[in-house]
């Protein structure tokens, strides 16, 4: 596996104002700054499926879309896959999955996963499958569904992730092709929830305390 590349915002990276860029109106009291502008997340990703297109050299691949979160990623980066196979002389044959996971409850990961819905993962074995996920936190997360994976004994795994998180609680984990990696603070947008709030905002954007308060799920 090649070194592993990724565009790294610094902790004391302020970002964006927002009102340099298009916010949704019921979302302007609720953060901090833009983190990372829809555009900016849009050329990583072509890059990575350059990256992925490369590493896979012509064998079929199954993408398997860890939803929610990973869904505006997932079908981005499938986009960009496809417009590589449309214009080069070898082609990758694509196939798609889904898989739906809950360990999330406000910004404290409850510590196991569930599987809640998606493929059977049986269908994966013998394949190549390439994880898509949104973000990996303490990586808890990933280094469960590839135990599960592993189970269906494909042939090979990889995983995308659009963000790392530098984190202390870190399990170690780091997936094979990662777009950024960020501050150790709670991001929501293009698709990443806080509590299902926010995937309708494109850019990727700081919370704020406001935001946290009026989004919490009473325990
Ligand atoms: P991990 O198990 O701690 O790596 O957490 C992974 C999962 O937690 C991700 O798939 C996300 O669903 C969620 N998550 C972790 N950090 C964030 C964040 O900053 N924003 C939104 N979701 C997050």
């Amino acid at each position: 596996m090649a070194e592993e590349k990724y565009i790294k915002i610094a902790d004391d990276y302020q970002g964006y104002p927002l009102d340099m860029f298009c916010i949704p109106k019921h979302y302007e009291q609720d953060l901090q700054h833009v983190l990372i502008p829809s555009g900016l997340i849009d050329d990583r990703i072509e890059r990575l499926a350059r990256d992925i297109m490369r590493d896979f050299s012509h064998e079929a691949i199954v993408g398997l879309c860890v939803l929610k979160g990973g869904y505006k990623f997932f079908t981005d980066l499938l986009d960009k896959l496809k417009a590589l196979n449309r214009n080069s002389e070898v082609s990758v044959p694509m196939a798609v999955d889904f898989i739906r996971l809950k360990s999330y409850r406000n910004d404290i990961s409850t510590g196991n996963i569930e599987v809640i819905g998606g493929d059977n993962l049986a269908n994966l074995e013998g394949k190549n499958v390439l994880v898509v996920e949104d973000i990996i936190d303490t990586g808890g997360t990933m280094t469960q569904l590839l135990a599960l994976l592993k189970e269906v004994k494909p042939k090979s795994v990889r995983v995308a992730s659009l963000l790392v998180k530098r984190t202390s609680r870190s399990v170690g984990y780091r997936p094979d092709y990662v777009g950024f990696e960020v501050p150790d603070k709670f991001v929501v947008g293009y698709a990443l929830d806080f509590n299902e709030y926010f995937r309708d905002l494109s850019h990727i954007c700081v919370i704020n305390e406001n935001g946290m308060s009026k989004y919490s799920v009473k325990r």
